[in-house]
C-alpha cells in the first residue's frame, strides 16, 4: 500500500466533494453528510461526467448526471447496465486525506 496526502481534511465539508489529480491520475474525493471520507475515479464509468457532486447513502455513491450507483466498498454498480467504479483506499492521517491509488 502507498498512501498520498491529497488534501486537508478541512478542504471538504461534509455532503461535498472535490476533484484532485495525483501523479496523473484524477481522482474525486466525497466527504459523506457523517463526514467519513471517499475516494473514487474522477470520471463516471456511464458517460464520463465528474462525481464530484456524487451523493452518498446507505452504502454507495449516486453519480448525479443519470442516476447510476455504486457501492462505495467494491465499486460494483447497483444498475446493472454501467460498469463498475474504481474505488480507492483512504486514510486519515494527521489531519490529511491519505488515497491509496496503487489499490
Ligand atoms: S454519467 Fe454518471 S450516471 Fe450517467
Amino acid at each position: 500500500m502507498s498512501f498520498i496526502n491529497v488534501a486537508s481534511v478541512d478542504e471538504i465539508e461534509p455532503g461535498t466533494g472535490k476533484e484532485v489529480s495525483v501523479e496523473g491520475t484524477d481522482i474525486v474525493v466525497l466527504r459523506s453528510d457523517e463526514g467519513d471520507f471517499h475516494a473514487m475515479a474522477k470520471e463516471c464509468p456511464h458517460a464520463g461526467v465528474s462525481m464530484v457532486d456524487g451523493i452518498i447513502e446507505d452504502g454507495c455513491v449516486e453519480c448525479v448526471a443519470h442516476g447510476a450507483q455504486f457501492d462505495l466498498e467494491t465499486g460494483q454498480p447497483l444498475s446493472p447496465a454501467y460498469d463498475p467504479l474504481k474505488i480507492y483506499p483512504v486514510q486519515i492521517v494527521d489531519g490529511f486525506i491519505a488515497v491509496d491509488l496503487k489499490a
